[in-house]
């Protein structure tokens, strides 16, 4: 949720500092801060967007080629400059910043304060700096692992001490760091899109690991000071997949690689001559795979629904009894786990808390625990015990727009894999194949109607409330259209099963609230259709998004948006992108932030 950036070699480390906090400005953004070592040491902080800070560094222009920075999403303590990190220690030598919560900081906190230390916020965070100080007899390596052995909950933290003028600490549990190590110069962050400018060698810091950084080296221990072996790592994301290019928003961008996003979760995963999926990431554990009987799909907000359509796909193609629990109550469930049963954990950033608490519960209980991620060397792809990468390509705009899409499709890709390797025949996998192969080209012709979606936008985004419906395959995608309203446009949106609608949610239909049906002409169409006219006898307008060519819904509904036609199992690849433009036209046209919605955050690693 946070982001730290932390820099030492011979550059100014103003501009790369405030210029990987704007990078990170995605994750959480309600103030920020940043310290840089010099004779006298720099520290300012704003309340805010990163623009507040940068303005003020670029006023005091400060010296020096050392120094950490951070952007915070509160937790602990409103936004405020007290608040907001760095923090310092009560000599004034030691800052400090963290991602994560110190879950015992009010005893650490009342101890501290009991032997004299001064506490000047309301956060969790300031505890570390003064243990760091407490702990500290000259050894700063020495002092972060004594501190960090008191601490229960999750960090990544980075610090600085003005008698350690070359040198940086690095430490994570729970909350990711990666190093970055260029020539004369190190760099760490808690996302590579910080560091993908400065250098391609990162270095991914594992739990309970201490780094020490300095201009073109680094080191690591253990918490009890036991040295870690590791190499640099080549990073495949290159800067250029961190700009919006001519796109007026990283949400449009992401929505418009789309058909490129499902070209990557395609490419080298398909074995025609078999009418099967080859998923090199699954390998390692296929035997256990194909004899497994029950699968659980663990995951939060857009991935929960990625993981509710591959509920309807596994089903169709599988025999496994599955179910979707969202991570944040499957955590805390009393878990039965039947013999043979498979958990899969979804997750755009890999680093979700409640996803990895959930994940862990499930190998503790002795699943098999395979994940569905998109960033490469992210905590859940590395916790679980196999897994498949949707290499989606960096995704920015906190919407979840083509991760969702790379993830479905991978879903499907898995369940054509344990599906063949049961009862599905050789043809139903070449037709799920064949419509697989078509969903690119399906989904650039939906695009092209940008201009015609943004036209509803302009008619129906002055109505407060929305409902969106859909069935079988289509109901996460009215789930997920209703999400994107929300989160980015702030309007209330209802999404229903379509069946459901008239146990509840109809009282509320009226000439102003609007309906999004999602009615390509599928298995369940003459069903859809129902609830299309349940919804027209009570005066409520219809946007309907269906089958190119439909020739019986004109009549029905105010408005309509046609999609290619495809297999029944892949039309939600294509009906959910109307409603991310639709959602993306109406925030732009009601002022919104796209990018970075109010109180939301990109990477949620907090419970
Ligand atoms: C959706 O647009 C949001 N970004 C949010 O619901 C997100 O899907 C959720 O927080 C899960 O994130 P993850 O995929 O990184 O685990």
């Amino acid at each position: 949720m946070c982001g730290i950036v932390a820099y030492v070699g011979h550059q100014p480390a103003r501009e790369i500092l405030v210029e990987g906090l704007k990078r990170l400005e995605y994750r959480g953004y309600d103030s920020s801060g940043i310290a840089i070592l010099n004779d006298r040491p720099y520290l300012t902080k704003a309340v805010g967007k990163v623009a507040a800070l940068e303005q003020r560094v670029w006023k005091d222009n400060p010296e020096g080629s050392v120094g950490i920075a951070h952007t915070r999403w509160a937790t602990h303590g409103k936004p405020t400059e007290p608040n907001a990190h760095p923090h310092v220690d009560c000599t004034g030598q030691i800052y400090l910043v963290h991602n994560g919560i110190i879950e015992n900081y009010l005893p650490l906190k009342k101890r501290l304060m009991a032997a004299g230390h001064r506490f000047c916020s309301e956060t969790d965070s300031e505890v570390l700096a003064h243990l760091v100080e407490e702990a500290y007899q000259g050894n700063l390596e020495a002092a972060v692992q004594r501190a960090l052995q008191q601490v229960q909950g999750t960090y990544g933290i980075a610090v600085i001490h003005r008698a350690h003028p070359q040198e940086i600490m690095l430490a994570r549990r729970g909350s990711p760091i990666v190093l970055g190590v260029g020539k004369e110069e190190s760099l760490a962050a808690s996302d590579i899109s910080a560091l993908a400018q400065h250098t391609d060698q990162v270095v991914y810091l594992e739990d309970n690991e201490v780094a020490r950084i300095g201009p073109g080296r680094f080191s690591i221990t253990t918490l009890e000071n036991r040295p870690v072996s590791r190499g640099t790592t080549l990073l495949e994301i290159g800067p250029e997949s961190m700009e919006r290019g001519s796109f007026p928003h990283f949400m449009l961008k992401e929505i418009f690689e789309q058909p490129e996003a499902v070209e990557n979760a395609l490419r080298g995963r398909i074995n025609h001559a078999e009418g099967v999926a080859k998923l090199g990431g699954l390998e390692s554990v296929f035997d256990r795979l194909q004899q497994a009987r029950h699968l659980i799909i663990v995951s939060c907000g857009t991935s929960y629904y990625a993981g509710l359509y591959g509920r309807y796909v596994f089903e169709a193609l599988t025999d496994l009894t599955v179910e979707t629990e969202l991570a944040s109550e499957f955590r805390y469930r009393k878990l039965n786990l039947r013999q043979n049963t498979v958990v899969l954990a979804i997750s755009q950033s890999g680093e979700t808390a409640d996803t990895l608490a959930a994940l862990r519960e499930a190998k503790r209980k002795g699943a098999l625990v395979l994940g569905l991620v998109n960033v490469v060397g992210s905590s859940i792809a590395r916790e679980t015990h196999a897994g498949v990468y949707c290499h989606a390509g960096i995704e920015v705009g906190v919407a979840s727009t083509k991760s969702f899409t790379s993830q479905m499709t991978i879903l499907v890709l898995m369940a054509l894999l344990v599906g063949r390797g049961r009862d599905l025949s050789y043809e139903e996998g070449m037709s799920i194949i064949h419509g697989l192969e078509k969903v690119p080209d399906d989904m650039r012709a939906i695009l092209a109607q940008s201009d015609q979606i943004r036209k509803l936008a302009e008619k129906y985004c002055a109505a407060q409330h929305f409902l969106y419906i859909g069935r079988k395959y289509q109901y996460p995608i009215a789930l997920e259209g209703a999400l994107k309203l929300k989160e980015i446009a702030y309007l209330h949106a209802e999404g229903y099963a379509a069946g459901e609608m008239k146990h509840g949610p109809i009282a509320l239909i009226d000439p102003a609230f609007p309906t999004m049906a999602i009615a390509p002409e599928d298995g369940s169409y003459e069903k859809v259709i129902s609830n299309i006219q349940e919804i027209r006898a009570r005066e409520g307008h219809i946007v309907a998004v269906t089958s190119r060519g439909n020739t019986t819904l004109g009549s029905l509904v105010d408005d309509i948006i046609e999609i290619p036609r495809n297999h029944e199992i892949l039309t939600p690849l294509l009906s959910v992108l109307p409603l991310q433009l639709f959602a993306y036209h109406c925030a732009v046209l009601r002022g919104c932030d796209v990018d970075k919605p109010r109180n939301l955050a990109k990477s949620v690693t907090v419970e």
